[in-house]
């Protein structure tokens, strides 16, 4: 079980789930490490509240002072399903941060990096995964998003270290791009939907950021979700405060 004696990278720490994930490790009192591009805007968003790290999961070589002494990894990294300037057009013809780049091959580095002792390795991968010919998946992954992120999958399961894959459907709440720490760590889904999970890839719908934060966490403190891959998504009346044992107990 997680203590406050582990440190717990969060790999995409910038980014809309990554920040709550952040968020909501501190407010557990757990050890954080962000994994930034820029130090400056992690530094910013974190009120130095956590240990910053600046580096690219694309450039395999470096990761190894990224990933040291670190138990847990959180990885929440991403880049746009369809072609954006966060592809990062320098050549038009090979993006430089892909979801083939980010999603695949950026992950497949963080998981070659890990320690070898590592306790858990959690994954924001995506609904549709395993349905890419069904609608929407099908247009969702025109440029790729879908069989990347599988890939990204496929190198956490073989690594053979325990893991968790959590597989959202199409993100609401957030990102909080603006918003400082305090703000974050009161970030609530109070009088929205349902969190639903089931094994496997099985939504279609919507899920919260904050959801997805809090079973990043949530996970780490059950064993049920071990070498598990979930889908997640936010629909019927919600309960308070959700009961994450229960909802992990059929995995
Ligand atoms: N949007 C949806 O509807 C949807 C649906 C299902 C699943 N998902 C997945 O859910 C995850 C979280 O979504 P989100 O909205 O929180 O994403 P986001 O706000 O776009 O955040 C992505 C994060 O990845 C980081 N990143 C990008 N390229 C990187 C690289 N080469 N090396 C290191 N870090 C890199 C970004 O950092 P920088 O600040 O350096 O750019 C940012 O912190 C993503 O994996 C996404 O694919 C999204």
């Amino acid at each position: 079980m997680v203590s406050n004696s582990d440190k717990i990278l969060v790999a995409g720490a910038t980014g809309g789930v990554g920040q709550l994930v952040v968020a909501k490790l501190l407010a557990k009192d757990l050890s954080v490490r962000a994994l930034s591009r820029t130090k400056s805007k992690a530094e910013s968003m974190f009120d130095r509240r956590v240990e910053i790290i600046e580096g690219d999961i694309r450039h395999a070589n470096t990761l190894a002072r990224v990933t040291n002494g670190v138990s847990y990894i959180i990885c929440c990294t991403g880049t746009t399903a369809f072609p954006s300037l966060r592809w990062d057009f320098a050549n038009l013809f090979q993006p430089a941060n892909s979801p083939a780049a980010v999603d695949a091959e950026g992950v497949k580095n963080l998981v070659a990096a890990a320690p070898q002792d590592l306790k858990r390795f959690v994954f924001v991968s995506s609904c549709g995964v395993l349905r890419k010919d069904e609608f929407p998946y099908n247009i969702l992954n025109a440029f790729g998003v879908l069989d990347a992120k599988l890939k990204g999958e496929e190198a956490i399961a073989s690594a053979g270290l325990p893991y968790t894959i959590i597989r959202p459907a199409r993100l609401i709440d957030g990102p909080y791009t603006s918003y400082d720490l305090n703000t974050l760590l009161r970030a609530k889904t109070d009088g929205q939907k349902a969190v639903k999970i089931a094994s496997g890839d099985r939504f279609n719908g919507e899920t919260s950021r904050i959801d997805v934060a809090n079973a990043c966490v949530e996970a780490l403190f059950n064993d049920r979700t071990i070498n598990r891959d979930f889908s997640i998504i936010n629909s019927g009346d919600r309960e308070h405060p959700t009961q994450w044992s229960e909802l992990f107990a059929i995995l």
